[in-house]
């Protein structure tokens, strides 16, 4: 019998790699200022850290990325850009990790690890009980191995240069740092910017 199965209304998930960060920049992360959350990690004060100029590089390496997402996979219209809008660098020391959550007020979001060697934390993303793409939570059949269709988590383990992004709804969250080095990780949100809909629906923004 030939068959096939189609993973109808998937999410995306786009993962690469940037390359790593050059030293002199590394050492200026590593000399801001990291003020205690009460999330259990730390982050920079700086909500828009990548308009510093020593991440110029960077911010169009991201930009790029982004649209490629975009265009190429997510095949966006040229009427829409998405724009970069608010960025910030987490630090992560040894036990520190970071709760389920998701993006407010964004369309896109991602991370560039900028360090993040083995053990120091992976990004765990979460399938939201409301997002039924097979069974619904309310009933817990049990699965012999996990496949994309029922599975409700997905790891990644990130290294130093890689970049993730997704669809700011998407629940994630990052495992505790189990190494006595510090993790850094660049976090930042995208919100579309141009024509959406049409007719009486259409919007400028
Ligand atoms: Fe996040």
């Amino acid at each position: 019998m030939k068959y096939q199965t189609t993973p109808l209304f998937s999410i995306p998930l786009f993962y690469a790699n940037l390359g790593t960060i050059d030293p002199l920049t590394m050492a200026w992360i590593e000399k801001l200022d990291y003020p205690d959350e009460a999330a259990g990690h730390e982050h920079t004060e700086d909500k828009y850290i990548l308009n510093a100029p020593k991440l110029a590089g960077l911010k169009t390496q991201i930009q790029e990325a982004c649209n490629v997402f975009v265009k190429e996979e997510l095949k966006v219209n040229d009427d829409v850009v998405f724009e970069l809008q608010n960025s910030w660098i987490n630090k992560h020391s040894k036990g520190e990790s970071n709760s389920l959550h998701w993006h407010s007020n964004a369309m896109l979001s991602g991370v560039y690890y900028i360090k993040n060697e083995p053990d120091a934390g992976d990004i765990v993303f979460n399938k939201s009980h409301l997002y039924t793409n097979l069974f619904h939570d309310t009933v817990r059949v049990s699965f012999s191995e996990p496949v994309q269709y029922n599975t409700s988590e997905f790891y990644i383990s990130p290294r130093s240069g890689d970049i993730v992004m997704f669809p700011s709804h998407l629940e994630h969250q990052v495992t505790p740092n189990q190494t006595t080095t510090p993790r850094y990780s660049l976090a930042f949100n995208f919100f579309a910017r141009g024509t959406v809909g049409g007719g009486t629906s259409e919007l400028k923004i």
